[in-house]
């Protein structure tokens, strides 16, 4: 089991429990907003799952020791970020791999959280005997580019048209990974 609470200055960092789910959506929503820089359009998140899923989803990660979704949240109980970090499949050929995923509320930025979220997520790959991190980002997301860059991530390649936006514009992304 991966539990995990520690202060980050005004933020408390945490494992998302199934009772977060409403603050989740409303998160999600809005981040989806911010930036065509996440895997999702606008409104796709409340689309891909209800409330009830998504309370079992995170209910069962809080249990289990296959993932860890943590949120920071702010003194008033929203949501200022996530990050979920999660083995790649369930084959013995992939159990060395893990996959990261990181954002940050745009009010938010620049606080130190997105490190700090990463950083706890590189201990908890180191303790589960994880070889290689892996994540995708779009190739003019200098923000994160420089966070992944500054945490030992390097670019292994890049993968052309890999995210299609709802104007059509295609992005392509950065395969990158860090090895430990
Ligand atoms: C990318 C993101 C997660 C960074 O989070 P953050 O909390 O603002 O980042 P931090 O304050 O922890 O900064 C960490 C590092 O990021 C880098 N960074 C942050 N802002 C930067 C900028 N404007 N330009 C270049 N590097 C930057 C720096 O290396 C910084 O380290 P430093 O402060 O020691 O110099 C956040 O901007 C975000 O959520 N963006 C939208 C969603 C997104 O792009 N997610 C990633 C998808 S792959």
């Amino acid at each position: 089991m991966s539990r995990y609470k520690e202060n980050f200055g005004r933020f408390t960092i945490r494992n998302a429990e199934g009772a977060d789910a409403p603050k989740l959506f409303y998160y999600m929503e809005h981040v989806d907003r911010e930036t065509t820089f996440l895997a999702r359009e606008p409104g796709e998140f409340a689309e891909s799952y209800t409330l009830e899923q998504e309370e079992k989803l995170l209910a069962g990660w809080a249990q289990g020791d296959e993932k860890l979704f943590l949120i920071a949240e702010t003194e008033d109980g929203e949501i200022a970020a996530t990050c979920g970090c999660f083995y790649s499949g369930g084959r013995r050929r992939a159990r060395h791999l893990a996959e990261i995923a990181v954002s940050v509320r745009q009010d938010f930025w620049r606080q130190g959280l997105g490190k700090r979220l990463m950083t706890i997520q590189l201990n908890w790959c180191k303790e589960h005997e994880i070889e290689k991190l892996k994540l995708t980002v779009d190739t003019r997301n200098t923000r994160a580019l420089g966070l992944y860059l500054s945490l030992g991530f390097e670019v292994e390649g890049t993968l052309r048209h890999e995210g299609r936006l709802a104007d059509g514009a295609y992005c392509d992304m950065y395969a990158m990974a860090k090895f430990f």
